[in-house]
């Protein structure tokens, strides 16, 4: 969810007596992904994966097939820069600076690394002092900025340092958006907090969040005594089609919805970040705040024509008429 959403979803959920003047309060402090998605052709990146399973992905628990996957694998970069390795995997680092209250969230692209050690992706939050106006994030998209339906799954780890929204999501506009999200604040802490605190758990939502259905559209479920988000890879998976949303941490069943289901095409993000929103990311933190990304696995339709010829070319051309199965998750 967006910091600015987050207000007016605080506001939704708390100030039972908002006025409407407050609503008009949330910014629309878009961005240009498109103007940077527009320097790569968007169907490039996924090409590669068409060859091996031509005419697509099937899901097994959802009993859908998909035409397109992307991979964020960064074990098997091709290149030291990591702006060229990302973008031959179809993502893009993102560079801007987002207005936000109390602080300003500025994605800063030397905010990302490999770290070969551990083969992972990591995306920093920079630790600092309190009395910072902006505070230095990270966050990457996908290139393919028209994607509709399909089974999300990110393999990462996220940091047990305080004051950081860890973010795994699509993202069309704040109409249209499926968030999964980790607070580091409000992992565990189970001390009774002030009204508009998060709870501690995995944070999801579905927009639109509106007025009248906030609270149906966004849950919190707590992690279960046996896993700790800060310690080891888990898979935070959502699928997305036309009926509903559901979500899945390491296979399990962490919720669902039907209702008010974006049905427009967009990105996948990933992002950490902070601006020391106390009813939100807290923070910010003290030190360096890391979320880790060992893998991610998009498998998913999209609106893009071009896109679309090609599949359908390949998959008529392919000399055996190739549906993968999808294995149901390769977390642990
Ligand atoms: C995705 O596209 C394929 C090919 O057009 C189609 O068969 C399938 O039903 C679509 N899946 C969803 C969930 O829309
Ligand atoms: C848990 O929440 C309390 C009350 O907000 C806070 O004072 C404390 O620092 C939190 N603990 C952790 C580990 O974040
Ligand atoms: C997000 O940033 C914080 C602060 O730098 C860090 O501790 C945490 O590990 C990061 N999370 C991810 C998932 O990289």
């Amino acid at each position: 969810m967006r910091p600015e959403f987050r207000i007016f979803l605080c506001f939704t959920l708390f100030i039972v007596t908002a006025q409407a003047s407050l609503f008009k309060l949330a910014p629309k402090a878009r961005r240009a992904y498109q103007t940077l998605q527009s320097r790569y052709t968007s169907y490039s990146a996924v090409s590669a994966n068409l060859a091996k399973c031509a005419c697509g992905y099937y899901i097994p628990e959802t009993k859908q097939t998909f035409t397109h996957h992307v991979v964020l694998n960064p074990s098997t970069f091709t290149s030291s820069d990591l702006a060229t390795a990302l973008s031959r995997q179809g993502w893009i680092i993102s560079g801007w600076e987002q207005t936000s209250s109390p602080k300003n969230i500025l994605y800063t692209p030397s905010n990302l690394k490999y770290n070969p050690s551990s083969k992972a992706l990591e995306l920093t939050v920079s630790g600092g002092s309190s009395s910072r106006s902006s505070i230095p994030s990270a966050e990457i998209s996908t290139i393919m900025s028209k994607i509709l339906y399909g089974s999300f799954r990110f393999n990462v780890k996220v940091s047990s340092v305080a004051g950081a929204c860890s973010g795994l999501f699509f993202y069309k506009d704040d109409n249209h958006e499926i968030d999964i999200e980790i607070l580091t604040s409000h992992i565990h802490n189970t001390t009774t907090q002030k009204d508009g605190i998060p709870k501690p758990g995995v944070q999801l939502s579905v927009q639109p969040l509106t007025e009248t259905q906030a609270l149906k559209n966004y849950k919190v479920v707590p992690f279960d005594g046996n896993f700790d988000p800060t310690k080891g890879y888990h898979e935070y998976r959502f699928d997305w089609l036309k009926s509903g949303v559901k979500y899945t941490v390491d296979g399990n069943a962490y919720g669902s919805y039907t209702r008010f289901i974006p049905k427009t095409a967009g990105s996948i993000l990933i992002n950490n970040w902070s601006n020391g929103d106390p009813y939100w990311s807290a923070g910010p933190p003290t030190k360096d705040s890391t979320l880790s990304i060992r893998s991610v696995d998009l498998y998913f339709n999209t609106t893009d024509t071009t896109a679309i010829a090609t599949w359908k070319a390949a998959c008529k051309k392919a000399a055996y008429k190739k549906v993968c199965n999808v294995p149901k998750s390769k977390s642990g």
